[in-house]
């Protein structure tokens, strides 16, 4: 079978690329080089006006990491018709401040929301701000503020959304929210950290550019730091691609492949996050201690309708309030055995964060409290463990509770 147009996204996911040649490595090569060499200089010319094909300098491209990006972009775009493309990062902070720099300017404003990963909210304000660029955060959700808000501010130029959202796992409507921002001439990108292309595929709902930190469930495992941005069209790669060589945003061949040995995996560990959260989420919503938990896949969650009308499953993150605020929540994390209290998500084994006191740290406390990051809540990356002994060690670290 040759046609690996028609593979299932499992199937691609696991896949390597086409064999080429005889006696081609099996798994994808790590080239590890900085730079490219020419026979003549006729060719160096050629590749560096565009005439020819050929790499010059990592920073502007390398093997492995376009492998992964040709990867990312067809996952990404799986049974549309879109001719997607793909930039690799450093990493998901870096995808969001070089696509906003390159698709920005000076007088242009973005609408946003104010529950987005901290290192998001603060890249709107303390940085891109510095650039003559506003950005007003509103609650996404009402679609009726978002018409008033695009209405009232011509500037906006980009409406940029995270769903589900961290940590508070809360569901916008992506397709209302693509729709309405293309009616006042904007355009619609989406952090899909949460979730990946294994349970939504934002494109399909109209959106144009799609965001993720790869450190997360792309890659899996823990061991490497990247970004990537997806666009629709190829069209839109030079953009992004000039602003990403320039500003030195570029990814590494050492990660890219790491996120491409991860990709492997990816539906299987989905698959199994997904039970599992949902699993725990369905206890500790019966729970006398657990004041409220946000997952979108209870019937209790306030946008469970959205998030069942756009994802196939409801993913391995969710978060919780114990009763008794800041210092239950902290004695549950150092009551656990089996759950790190680790600063990251998306890993095969189950993580614990609390946001108040790390990533949402530097926002303002009225800020964060308003959009449900309170003091007692905790975050849990469920893992893919068996899921019966994490709720064992959830349930006696509960149990050790005053
Ligand atoms: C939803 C989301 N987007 C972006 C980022 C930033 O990613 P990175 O740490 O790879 O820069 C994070 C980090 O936790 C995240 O949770």
């Amino acid at each position: 079978m040759k046609d690996l147009d028609n593979l299932s996204l499992e199937t691609l996911c696991v896949k390597d690329s086409a064999v080429t040649e005889s006696g081609q490595s099996h798994v994808q090569p790590i080239h590890a080089t900085s730079a490219y060499t020419y026979k003549n200089i006729e060719d160096s010319i050629a590749v560096f006006n565009g005439d020819k094909e050929g790499y010059v300098y990592s920073r502007y491209a390398n093997p492995t990491i376009e492998t992964v990006e040709n990867k990312l972009a067809k996952l990404e775009s799986m049974n549309t018709n879109l001719d997607a493309t793909c930039i690799m990062t450093s990493s998901g902070l870096s995808a969001i401040s070089t696509f906003v720099l390159s698709q920005l300017e000076s007088g242009d404003a973005v609408l946003t929301q104010n529950d987005l990963y901290g290192g998001t909210t603060e890249i709107f304000k303390k940085i891109i701000s510095k650039y003559g660029i506003v950005t007003y955060a509103i609650d996404l959700s009402d679609s009726v503020l978002v018409e008033a808000t695009l209405k009232r501010y011509p500037a906006i130029k980009l409406v940029y959304c995270e769903t589900p959202s961290n940590p508070t796992l809360n569901c916008l409507e992506i397709e209302k929210l693509a729709k309405l921002s293309h009616e006042y001439e904007a355009i619609c990108a989406i952090d899909n950290t949460f979730s990946t292309f294994y349970l939504q595929q934002p494109f399909r709902h109209g959106v144009d550019f799609v965001l993720y930190s790869a450190t997360k469930f792309l890659n899996g495992h823990g061991n490497s730091i990247a970004g990537a941005i997806i666009a629709r069209d190829k069209s839109q790669r030079k953009q992004i691609w000039d602003t990403m060589k320039l500003l030195g945003t570029n990814s590494n061949p050492w990660d890219a492949w790491l996120l491409h040995n991860g990709l492997k995996t990816l539906s299987v560990r989905m698959d199994r996050h997904c039970s599992n959260a949902h699993k725990i989420a369905q206890y500790l919503e019966a729970h006398q201690k657990v004041n409220r938990v946000n997952y979108p896949g209870l019937q209790s969650h306030p946008a469970h309708k959205h998030a069942q009308k756009q994802m196939s499953q409801y993913g391995g993150m969710l978060s919780f309030e114990i009763d008794g605020g800041l210092e239950e929540g902290k004695a549950f994390m150092n009551n656990t055995q089996l759950c790190s209290i680790t600063a990251t998500l998306g890993n095969v084994d189950t993580l614990l964060l609390h946001p108040a006191t790390s990533s949402h740290l530097n926002i303002p406390k009225d800020v964060r409290v308003a959009s449900g990051i309170t003091d007692g809540l905790v975050r849990m990356s469920v893992g893919i463990e068996q899921v019966d002994d994490l709720i064992a060690d959830i349930s006696q670290s509960l149990s050790a509770l005053s």
